[in-house]
């Protein structure tokens, strides 16, 4: 028996890094998974991996992301959990000083780590409130509760993306659906791993209070318990998973 037997995830962003440590987590649990993306060559592999629906959608597009919701709907029947994760965060890279971001890329960052969080709620929202009952776990960043430099547009989205969450909270309690926010530390994804090379990362594994490396896969307890039962009367809540980085 597992602790997701017959519950409906759907993962943005469930392809990659983080993401797919999700995909593969809930799998496990025995949550029937969507691994929503936009490669879908990697969606294919991760869906045919853990027995799941692949379904590519760019999130920052609303028909995409309906169309998303109603794909999941109809192979299983109800949606139990949105873990909305898709974000530009690596392919973003390199860092830059803020006045060096060019507006389209501003607003490329904007539309899919905001926008795009937004819309995959919004789409799977019907199917959540005729259930009476819905888990929306949104993935922020602890870079915006300490202010990282160089990345003002990521930053940025991803505080938006914490009070998106507090005030959607507020919209949906009375539909028995919570929304949660995680904020991971700097975690060694392949893109981190290559984008910012071992000094950024040992210099993290410094600051915190665990000192290790933080891999995906430590995302996924947070992202449980917040998509489970024990964590029914807890919404608009902001978990910090960084190792004692930050305490917030
Ligand atoms: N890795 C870190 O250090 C770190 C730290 C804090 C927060 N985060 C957040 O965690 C989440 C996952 O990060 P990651 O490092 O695993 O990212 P990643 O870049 O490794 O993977 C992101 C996934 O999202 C997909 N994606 C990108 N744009 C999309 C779009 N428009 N529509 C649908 N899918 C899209 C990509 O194809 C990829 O599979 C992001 O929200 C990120 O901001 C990551």
């Amino acid at each position: 028996m597992g602790q997701f037997d017959g519950q409906v995830v759907i993962v943005t962003g469930g392809a990659m890094g983080i993401g797919a440590a999700h995909s593969r987590g809930f799998a496990a649990a025995g949550a029937k998974v969507a691994v929503a993306d936009l490669d879908e060559v990697a969606a294919n592999a991760v869906a045919r991996e853990i027995g799941g629906l692949a379904l590519k959608v760019d999130v920052s597009d609303e028909e995409g992301t309906k169309a998303m919701a109603k794909a999941a709907f109809d192979r299983y029947g109800r949606i139990d959990v949105l873990i909305n994760n898709a974000a530009l965060f690596s392919t973003i890279l390199p860092k830059k000083p803020w006045t060096e971001i060019p507006v389209q890329e501003w607003d490329r960052v904007m539309a899919v780590n905001v926008r795009g969080m937004m819309l995959a709620a919004r789409a799977v929202f019907p199917y959540m409130k005729a259930q009476g009952k819905g888990r929306i776990v949104n993935t922020s960043s602890n870079t915006a509760l300490s202010g990282v430099p160089f990345l003002l547009h990521y930053v940025t989205s991803k505080g938006a993306i914490i009070a998106l969450t507090r005030a959607l909270a507020r919209e949906l309690g009375d539909s028995g659906i919570t929304v949660n926010v995680i904020t991971p530390g700097l975690v060694s994804t392949e893109g981190v791993k290559k984008g910012y090379g071992q000094e950024m990362i040992d210099a993290r594994i410094a600051a915190r209070s665990i000192k290790r490396e933080q891999v995906p896969e430590d995302l996924v307890g947070a992202a449980m318990f917040l998509a489970s039962d024990a964590s029914a009367f807890i919404t608009g809540q902001v978990i910090n998973v960084d190792g004692g980085q930050i305490m917030h």
